[in-house]
């Protein structure tokens, strides 16, 4: 599908190419449809380029929550899921796909552990419900796990970027909320310790 996209992109190119060079030879240079032409030709790769980047996540300051670990964290995700991204965009093997797959299963899985653990650690009041979250998201990715192993590569297609839209809508919203908690509840603690220093 991906080869054919490409090889459609590249006769359509290719026939571009050719109808600026025939214009220009019969419109001359001063005529505007040539130039228009020529104006396609450049501009249709830029928007394919800006398009393809897209597709993929890049770490904004909003998603930073001020917790060293876990923003840590979280840009190991966001690079999990532009690998699968990128395994799956081009179509790279269902042994790579399993490979990114299984490393961002684990992965999410792992920190899911370490924020509750934390959250627990800090007598988080929302903690159920955040908890509640991750194991929801958890089931449906591994929806999608078992019907990679029935189905293929077809089954990935739409996967990280569903990952992708609720991994940062959640750390903008729910990680963010248990962030403030968190640091006003360290920076109460360290206020308390000076004042008994003091
Ligand atoms: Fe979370
Ligand atoms: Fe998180």
């Amino acid at each position: 599908m991906r080869t054919m996209k490409l090889l459609l992109q590249a006769m359509a190119f290719g026939i571009l190419l050719i109808a600026v060079i025939l214009t220009f030879g019969s419109f001359g240079v001063f005529h505007p449809v040539p130039w228009f032409l020529f104006a396609a030709l450049i501009g249709i790769p830029v928007i394919n380029n800006k398009m393809e980047e897209r597709r993929y996540i890049t770490w904004k300051a909003k998603y930073n929550t001020g917790i060293k670990d876990v923003d840590t964290e979280h840009m190991a995700l966001i690079n999990l899921i532009n690998r699968l991204q990128l395994a799956v965009r081009y179509h790279q093997g269902e042994c790579f796909e399993q490979e990114a797959l299984e490393e961002l299963v684990e992965y999410t899985a792992t920190h899911f552990r370490r924020e509750e653990k934390l959250m627990l650690a800090h007598d988080y009041p929302a903690y159920k419900y955040h908890k509640e979250l991750h194991d929801e998201m958890t089931r449906d990715v591994m929806t999608h796990v078992a019907r990679f192993k029935d189905e293929g590569h077809t089954a990935l297609v739409d996967l990280a970027p569903i990952i992708a839209k609720w991994l940062t809508n959640h750390i903008c919203v729910e990680d963010q909320a248990f962030a403030e908690y968190y640091l006003e509840k360290e920076q109460n603690k360290e206020t308390e310790q000076q004042k008994v220093t003091a």
